[in-house]
């Protein structure tokens, strides 16, 4: 059989933690043939709880299960590691300016990308930030860690790509997987842009299937840009198994690729279609069956694209700006 890939998780006892690690150890991430070691991390305080998770995780008696790291040392857990998925975050408290809340996270993420640069399998790893602000998270640990590509690096909007074609599906009553070329553009955020323009459903376009622009951008747009708002108003927690579920989808397709279909991955920019090189933004990406992604090249975007474009674009660099000193 396979070796086991060792598969770093940060803030593992957390609420996507604790939805996220039985995923992967029951074999959604990778597959059924592919065995794992979990390796958590953790802040001193919440070691405890991870011991608890840690033990639920051994009564699930997972075969593809062959071992599980209980850590507060980043080095620890990032040893050897194939996958780090960066979920641990500091949230808002009470109070909080954005900016200080991007500093707090820059020292968190500077700290990790130092110790994945040390100890991480640079050959074969892959790093997803799902914690927020997930983007410029991704930024700061990659820039912590010189010796590891870049595009090593992914932030998570996966999430905001399936809302938007659970919308989508609904709308047009299809099925999610009968929608193509769907995507968002930017920032994991507010000002993110879920685009429509390319989807088609069995060839024919979206727009002409739906053929209303009003709800297009008073209704579609809003409810996915401000979903995260909703689930916490009604659920009274945030998205955590919708988190979670997206992360798996995200990290399965980068490794098994998505048959010539778009995602959505924040990826390091190169400056495609005018973002500013070295942000990590989000593009409708192929994924190869080997591996490798592609940003979809060629694409048009009309007046109101752009306009939207340039907003998550603006937020980013200056999300980036605020941090810029405490980047080395
Ligand atoms: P949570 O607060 O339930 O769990 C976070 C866990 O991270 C806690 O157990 C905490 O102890 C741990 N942690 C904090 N700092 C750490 C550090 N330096 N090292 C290791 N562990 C650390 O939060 P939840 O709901 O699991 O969300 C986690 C993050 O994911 C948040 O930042 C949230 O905003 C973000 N998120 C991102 C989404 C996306 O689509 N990109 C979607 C949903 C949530």
């Amino acid at each position: 059989g396979k070796q086991p890939v060792r598969i770093a998780v940060t803030g593992a006892s957390g609420q996507i933690g604790y939805q996220l690690l039985f995923r992967i150890a029951s074999g959604s991430m990778l597959g059924p043939d592919q065995p794992v070691i979990l390796q958590c991390l953790e802040l001193p305080q919440a070691m405890n709880a991870l011991k608890g998770v840690s033990m639920e995780l051994d009564d699930c008696a997972f075969p593809l299960l062959k071992g599980i790291v209980q850590t507060d040392d980043p080095n620890r857990a990032f040893a050897g590691a194939d996958y780090a998925l960066l979920v641990g975050a500091r949230p808002r408290s009470k109070g909080m300016e954005r900016g200080d809340l991007l500093k707090a996270n820059a020292e968190i993420f500077s700290v990790q990308g130092k110790a994945l640069d040390k100890n991480a399998n640079k050959d074969t790893l892959r790093v997803l930030v799902v914690g927020n602000p997930a983007n410029t998270n991704a930024l700061i640990a990659a820039r912590n860690a010189p010796s590891i590509d870049p595009k090593r690096f992914s932030a998570m909007t996966r999430l905001d790509h399936n809302r938007g074609l659970a919308q989508l599906a609904e709308k047009t009553g299809s099925s999610v997987t009968d929608i193509e070329k769907f995507c968002i553009w930017g920032n994991h955020s507010a000002t993110q842009y879920p685009d429509i323009n390319f989807g088609s459903i069995n060839g024919k376009s979206l727009t002409s299937i739906i053929n209303d622009d009003e709800w297009v951008k008073k209704n579609f747009i809003p409810t996915v840009q401000q979903r995260g708002a909703a689930i916490i108003a009604a659920r009274g927690l945030s998205s955590a198994a919708s988190a979670a579920s997206a992360a798996i989808d995200h990290m399965r397709d980068w490794t098994y690729g998505t048959n010539g279909q778009w995602t959505s991955m924040a990826i390091y920019s190169e400056g495609e279609y005018g973002a500013d090189k070295g942000l990590y933004f989000s593009y409708p990406v192929i994924v190869s069956p080997n591996g490798k992604y592609e940003i979809v090249k060629g694409l048009q975007l009309d007046q109101f694209s752009k306009e939207r474009f340039e907003k998550t674009r603006a937020e980013l660099v200056e999300e980036m700006t605020a941090i810029k000193e405490l980047l080395p």
